[in-house]
């Protein structure tokens, strides 16, 4: 009768670890916006499916918007992006190739472009302006010329 006892014990703590576990993965599926988060993404096919087969923004609220990045070599699709003064845009970059950087000076927005990751972060665009895009990771023979713009009207 003890060995049912430890049995159901041992069962029920099975059940709390793998419970742990679970809100474990749930808690961290779900950042706060503007922070650094990081997801698996397959470098092969990851212009040939959603979002990044269509590169750029998508609204998705009143002046918020969602930017897909492809970093490659030696350029960034898309080229160019406007967007209206005050927008808000949660940045989401990822590479075809090797490690680029994507850093907007005079703003906090500074990502890595890894193959396999996107890598995400959020801007309120408060000023209007050209806003130049570098690639701030060494990456090749152009590297000098990888950029793009985000002009804020
Ligand atoms: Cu891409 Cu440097």
């Amino acid at each position: 009768r003890l060995e049912k006892i430890w049995l159901t014990f041992g069962i029920a703590m099975l059940a709390v670890f793998l419970a742990v576990l679970g809100i474990g993965a749930f808690a961290m599926g779900m950042e706060p916006p503007g922070s650094h988060g990081t997801h698996a993404v397959d470098p092969v096919t990851v212009s040939s499916e959603p979002p990044f087969d269509t590169p750029g923004l998508v609204q998705i609220g009143e002046n918020e918007y969602n930017a897909y990045v492809l970093a490659f070599a030696f350029g960034f699709s898309p080229v160019d992006m406007e967007v209206p003064r005050g927008a808000r845009v949660h940045f989401y970059i990822t590479s075809q190739d090797v490690v680029h950087g994507f850093s907007i000076p005079r703003t906090t927005v500074n990502l890595m472009a890894v193959p396999g990751e996107i890598n995400h972060m959020t801007y309120t665009f408060d000023k209007p302006g050209e806003y130049l895009v570098l690639c701030n990771e060494y990456c090749g023979i152009s590297h000098e010329q990888m950029a793009t713009r985000i002009v804020v009207k």
